[in-house]
């Protein structure tokens, strides 16, 4: 059977490209290999985010053509975000390469799948146990692309205009995963709470998925504040089945750069609604994304964003410092901050959301939690993985214990980002 090794780059919704196209190619005939040595495909699925995320996916499509100059035969997939954003130059800068699939290809993949490999050539019959994973807790995209520009940010270029999908396919898919043991579903879009399909808004899929029976929790991700409703965070507060996380990017403080940024809200509004979700939300964790250093920013600027994150009290944020990115309105600004006062300043940033992180997880500690067992711990005997209801990793120490259980424990400990804890 010919053999097929993912290197998957960038955001949840590339993994779950990924995963989709694992699953178009075994019912094609493909098995999962573990390395790219000895794999007849390789697929390298690509992230454009910022300038690090593309050197790191080059770097390694550069190794892995540098391998098949050596084994005739193989051959070389580049697709995602890159793959869109660059097409064929990139062939052209790394010959080895066979195929490039770009990201908005996505929309019609089983048709570029069938293209590449007919269906027909393979035995189905051979393929249909290899895609079984024993997952608990799976992504199902429900928009694609972005329709906000946000001034620093290629997403729209690569990722087209926003589709949601329509509600019947979300829940055939929802009720698969569910049957097939999935106990946890992330909701994937750019900017999930613009889900709009048909007057089928956000939050009403979200209580339509809530009752879907023998699915024991929701997640959701990303949000954009502008579109964080009251009506979402009504629901969030009445369905047991929703996680109590909101991942609510603010980017910066200062509302001129959220400005020039094209993000449509300011900073108070930002806290405001912070305030709003975690009176509603009693616990909730949010987390956020944090954009240090857009061009003009100062050093006052970027204090208002310290002082955001002081205020809010994020359990964990993903922090970065900007990168222009061709094409997009602020890479035509002038005035970009210098290398090493933008690294200056995430390192402060760093440090400080550290610091929030570390209090956060200890004031845990004592509390009672309804643990999501994920996975087991690799080194340890009786030690199992989980999250809690909200977006804490914990650590349980039991006999009895499998993949898909939930139940109550104590937190005893936290140990950085996680919390040790006992059944209770
Ligand atoms: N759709 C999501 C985020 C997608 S990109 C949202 O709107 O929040 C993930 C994060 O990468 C962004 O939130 C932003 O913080 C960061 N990012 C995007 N473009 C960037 C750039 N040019 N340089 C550095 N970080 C960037
Ligand atoms: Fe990028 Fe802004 Fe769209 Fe998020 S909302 S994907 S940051 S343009
Ligand atoms: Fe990267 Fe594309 Fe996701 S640019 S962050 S992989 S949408």
């Amino acid at each position: 059977m010919p053999s097929v090794y993912f290197q998957t780059f960038g955001c949840q919704m590339n993994t779950a490209d990924s995963d989709t196209i694992h699953q178009l190619l075994s019912q094609r005939g493909f098995v999962l290999c573990g390395s790219h040595a000895g794999s007849d495909l390789v697929v390298v699925n690509t992230c454009s985010v910022r300038e690090a995320a593309e050197k790191r996916a080059r770097a390694r499509i550069a190794e892995f053509a540098n391998w098949k100059k050596h084994h005739p035969g193989q051959k070389l997939w580049v697709i995602g975000c890159m793959a869109e954003r660059l097409g064929d130059a990139l062939k052209k800068d790394i010959p080895g390469i066979d195929t490039i699939i770009g990201a908005k290809q996505m929309e019609r993949i089983d048709d570029v799948i069938e293209a590449q490999f007919p269906k027909c050539q393979c035995d189905d019959s051979a393929s249909a146990d290899i895609f079984q994973k024993t997952l608990v807790t799976d992504f199902v995209p429900v928009m694609r692309g972005c329709d906000n520009y946000c001034a620093y940010c290629v997403v729209p270029y690569v990722r087209g205009r926003e589709m949601s999908v329509p509600y019947d396919v979300i829940e055939y898919a929802v009720k698969q995963k569910v049957d097939a043991g999935i106990k946890e579903i992330t909701f994937l879009g750019q900017n999930v709470n613009s889900y709009n399909h048909g007057g089928l808004d956000f939050p009403e899929l979200l209580s339509r998925m809530a009752a879907v029976e023998g699915l024991e929790r929701i997640r959701f991700t990303t949000s954009h504040p502008k579109d964080c409703t009251g009506k979402l965070i009504d629901v969030m507060a009445s369905s047991p089945k929703i996680a109590s996380h909101l991942h609510l990017p603010f980017q910066a403080g200062s509302d001129r750069i959220l400005s020039l940024m094209n993000r449509r809200y300011t900073s108070s509004h930002y806290r405001r609604l912070a305030d709003t979700v975690k009176k509603r939300v009693p616990g909730v964790d949010l987390t956020s994304d944090i954009l240090v250093g857009f061009p003009t920013e100062t050093g006052a600027e970027f204090r208002e964003t310290l002082d955001l994150v002081r205020g809010v009290r994020f359990t964990t944020a993903f922090m970065f410092a900007y990168s222009p990115r061709e094409g997009t309105a602020a890479a035509g600004m002038r005035e970009e901050i210098h290398r090493s006062e933008k690294l200056a300043r995430l390192a402060e940033l760093i440090a400080l959301q550290t610091e929030i992180t570390r209090e956060i997880y200890e004031k845990t500690v004592g509390s009672e939690l309804e643990v999501l067992i994920t996975d087991r711990q690799q080194k340890r005997d009786m030690a199992w993985m989980g999250q809690d209801r909200g977006c804490k990793r914990v650590l349980i120490s039991c006999e009895n214990a499998a993949p898909g259980m939930i139940f109550k424990v104590r937190a005893v400990r936290s140990s950085g980002m996680t919390l040790i804890a006992e059944r209770v």
